[in-house]
């Protein structure tokens, strides 16, 4: 999910007169994604059967993640898991709305441009990867 935004951040680019205007961007990952989850016997992630390709795409978005904030340091590019949702993905079966699965996404999207930029994050604020 790219999240425009206007306002906020502004750059100049080469001879452009106007400002640019950059808008954080949030990519939609997943606990399902995080290498430390996956090994916690205490989380909802650790050992899920019948995930593996959905998971090792996310990891891929974490890596990518980190790779465009670091490559670009005045943007806020990061990761956010919305958590368990009931959505057609699951079948309807998550444990949380979708209104509650879109909180730290929009949380996310709403950073300025001395928020942070790299991380990943779900409801409960930034977490290891
Ligand atoms: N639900 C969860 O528990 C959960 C947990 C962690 C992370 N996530 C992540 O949250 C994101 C949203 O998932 P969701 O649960 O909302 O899934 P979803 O109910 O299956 O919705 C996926 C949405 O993506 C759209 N889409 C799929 N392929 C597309 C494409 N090639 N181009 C444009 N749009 C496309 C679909 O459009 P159509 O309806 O037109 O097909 C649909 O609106 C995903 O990245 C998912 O991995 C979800």
């Amino acid at each position: 999910m790219v999240a425009a935004r206007p306002g906020k951040q502004p750059g100049t680019a080469g001879t452009r007169k106007r400002p640019l205007w950059l808008p954080p961007t949030d990519n939609v990952g997943s606990g399902l994604g995080s290498f430390g989850r996956v090994h916690d016997p205490e989380r909802p992630e650790f050992r899920l059967p019948g995930v593996m390709a959905h998971a090792a795409s996310k990891s891929a978005v974490s890596m990518l993640t980190v790779h465009y904030a670091q490559a670009h340091p005045g943007l806020r590019v990061n990761v956010v898991d919305p958590g368990p949702t009931a959505t057609d993905l699951n079948g309807h079966r998550g444990s949380q709305t979708v209104e509650e699965g879109a909180e730290a996404i929009v949380r996310a999207a709403l950073l300025t441009s001395d928020g942070p930029t790299g991380t990943f994050s779900d409801a409960a604020g930034v977490s290891p990867w």
